[in-house]
């Protein structure tokens, strides 16, 4: 009878509760530099500036709100003119260093 066994279905378990944590939990902390190509390529800096604060719409940068509220304004915008960003667009993740990105602007 192996004594191994057991163990290794410990540790199976253990490592899909890891990643059924990750996949479900939203997003790790968001990286600055990886948000700003994310600005760019989804052409957030046409509206709001490549800065955040120097476009025809509302200054971004610094933005004054929550994760949660951050990614609400993309998943459905009250914009008229900003188009909703879906998760097929810019998932949690993208969303999350977007927002370090701005944070991270003055
Ligand atoms: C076509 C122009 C346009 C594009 C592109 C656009 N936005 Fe906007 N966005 C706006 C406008 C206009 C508002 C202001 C709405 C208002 O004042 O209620 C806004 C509002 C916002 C707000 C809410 C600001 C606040 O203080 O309430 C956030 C956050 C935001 N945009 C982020 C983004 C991000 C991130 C992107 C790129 C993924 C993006 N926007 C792309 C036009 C745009």
């Amino acid at each position: 009878m192996s004594m191994g066994m057991p163990h290794k279905i410990g540790l199976l378990g253990m490592v899909m509760a890891a990643l059924m944590v990750v996949s479900s939990c939203s997003a790790k902390p968001g990286d600055a530099e990886a948000g700003k190509k994310w600005y760019a390529m989804h052409n957030c800096g046409s509206c709001h500036g490549p800065h955040g604060n120097d476009g025809r719409a509302v200054s971004i940068a610094g933005l004054d709100m929550g994760f949660g509220s951050f990614v609400r304004k993309l998943r459905k915008t009250d914009a008229p003119i900003m188009p909703a960003f879906p998760e097929s667009k810019i998932s949690e993740q993208d969303a999350a260093d977007i927002y370090a990105y701005l944070k991270s602007q003055k």
